[in-house]
């Protein structure tokens, strides 16, 4: 069923100027899937709910099979209850059947553009191996890097998996906690 989501904008509905974002270090022109990544975080950042901070974030994710989801920080007035921009993105797109995530777009409205907090970067890990990450402001180039530069050593589901296999060797029940 399909879940009720603000839905990403379209490379179609886009100007083409949108669409091309220049990398930070090189001054080339980004990749247009990434240019259209950019622009859905840019167009959600101002969906975020951020009375507290007034720190404002858009994210968008892209699955492997090229779907886009995005997500914006959703804060409490119980402060410790904020919700990062980067995890309401990935909740969406898991929720949608994703399980994959390739590439990831922030917008905060900081330069240098703000990197994603070490929560949102394991939550990130969970359903991708090593995404592209592009962080941006809502206009001007973008900085692009990896999961894998951000989270190094990231815990992953593949070490759950390696546990339960040397805690349980064929033949033998597995032990119960
Ligand atoms: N925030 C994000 O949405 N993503 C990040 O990676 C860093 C922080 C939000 C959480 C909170 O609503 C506000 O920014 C200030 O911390």
């Amino acid at each position: 069923a399909a879940v009720p989501q603000a839905a990403a904008p379209r490379a179609a509905d886009l100007k083409e100027d949108e669409l091309v974002v220049l990398d930070a270090d090189s001054r080339q022109p980004l990749p247009r899937e990434l240019g259209e990544l950019i622009a859905a975080a840019r167009a959600v950042q101002g969906r975020a709910y951020a009375p507290y901070s007034g720190f404002a974030v858009g994210a968008a994710v892209r699955l492997g099979d090229g779907r886009i989801f995005t997500g914006a920080n959703v804060e409490n007035a119980s402060y410790g209850l904020a919700v990062c921009a980067e995890r309401t993105a990935v909740l969406a797109a898991v929720l949608a059947g994703g399980r994959q995530v390739v590439a990831v777009a922030v917008c905060t409205s900081l330069w240098p553009p703000a990197a994603p907090c070490g929560m949102c970067r394991q939550t990130l890990a969970e359903f991708a191996h090593d995404a592209e990450v592009v962080l941006c402001s809502p206009s001007g180039p973008a900085q692009r890097t990896r999961l894998s530069v951000l989270l190094p050593h990231a815990f992953r589901p593949a070490d759950l998996e390696q546990f339960a296999e040397q805690t349980a060797p064929v033949g033998r029940p597995k032990r119960r906690p």
